[in-house]
């Protein structure tokens, strides 16, 4: 396992740090008394299932705490992208937030095996193991000396699939030379690059415009932020290469959860367990009306010649997965989940 030294807060944290200062809270919540408004960044709208289950994650938490622990969460990346709050976390500006498996995987590349084709096959048997750390081992754990925040737990993203200006794909020769956004990842960059298409690692809340100016050709994600984000207005061509089954996990900083007392940690956590839960249940509904809503602004779905996707892909978990720690996390979900 490698581990990145703390993080460096950048500029652009520092900034969104004193804008909260300034804006009456405080970088460190709304205090009240035992507990506090825990500031909780999330970078879907208020439509996502994501957003619903986390308010209700905060309502359940506030109820069994008797008010002393809350959530605010804040959606639509107004705290910041991912990475920013990746920093934020880390410094305790922001306490909680929401971030998709790749952003880890620059901490701790362990988190790699989260990111990979093949290592989920359904959203079932992901969200089977993403909440169980007597499965996972120490994962979760292994940022809090030296990134200061823990993994709580983790949310489905769905089967991503990729989209694109100009009409549908059917093999990866359809993708040539295109420029196709993705997380900034070495593994996505390495997915693009294997189906022979152009990586472009961009913030998610920058792939409408990237389409939009043509910086980007396409990108891939999961029909709900597809219809959410409305890349289907600019981006009207869906193929389900359906080429992995991604994760978003919850971080939370780790002075905010030493503060917690026994009880309402314990309280916390099984708040957490019901909105993932919830999460799951929404995402199938959600997924269907995503779909129907894009068809609907003109967007059209095909199918994929799927062996040719998996053929071109498949290496990557070799080449990926090599040190002792990466490989015995593999074996563990896979063997939880096969
Ligand atoms: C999904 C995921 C987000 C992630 C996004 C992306 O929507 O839920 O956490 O940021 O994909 O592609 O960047």
């Amino acid at each position: 396992m490698r581990t990145t030294s703390r993080l460096a807060l950048t500029g652009i944290a520092t900034v969104a740090a004193l804008t909260l200062a300034a804006c009456g809270g405080s970088s460190e919540g709304s205090e009240s008394g035992d507990g506090k408004t825990m500031k909780l960044a999330l970078n879907q709208n208020e439509e996502h299932p994501s957003f619903i289950a986390l308010e209700a994650f905060g309502e359940e938490l506030s109820e069994a705490t008797d008010g002393r622990w809350d959530i605010e969460v804040h959606p639509n990346a107004t705290l910041g992208a991912q990475d920013e709050t990746i920093q934020l976390v880390s410094d305790g500006g922001v306490d909680l937030s929401i971030v998709s498996a790749p952003q880890l995987e620059n901490l701790n590349d362990d988190f790699v095996v989260f990111s990979l084709p093949t290592v989920f096959d359904s959203v079932e048997s992901q969200m089977s193991v993403i909440n169980d750390q007597e499965v996972l081992g120490d994962v979760y754990s292994s940022l809090e000396e030296s990134s200061n925040f823990s993994v709580i737990g983790g949310l489905t993203q769905g089967a991503r699939s990729f989209y694109v200006e100009d009409g549908p794909i059917e093999t990866p020769a359809d993708m040539a030379g295109k420029k196709i956004r993705v997380q900034e990842s070495p593994v996505f960059i390495a997915m693009i690059e294997a189906l022979g298409a152009s990586p472009t690692p961009m913030a998610y809340g920058e792939v409408y415009t990237g389409l939009q100016s043509g910086v980007i050709d396409g990108a891939e994600n999961n029909e709900v932020s597809y219809f959410t984000q409305k890349h289907f207005e600019v981006a009207p061509f869906w193929s389900y290469s359906n080429h992995l089954v991604g994760a978003d996990f919850l971080i939370a900083n780790t002075g905010t959860l030493d503060s917690m007392s026994e009880e309402d940690r314990a309280a916390f956590d099984e708040a957490w367990q019901n909105a993932a839960d919830n999460h799951t249940e929404l995402w199938s509904e959600a997924t269907e009306s995503a779909i129907a809503d894009a068809e609907a602004g003109g967007a059209t779905f095909s199918e994929v010649d799927a062996a040719s996707f998996t053929e071109a892909l498949s290496p990557l978990i070799d080449q990926f997965v090599t040190t002792d720690s990466q490989k015995a996390l593999l074996e563990a979900i896979k063997g939880a989940t096969e």
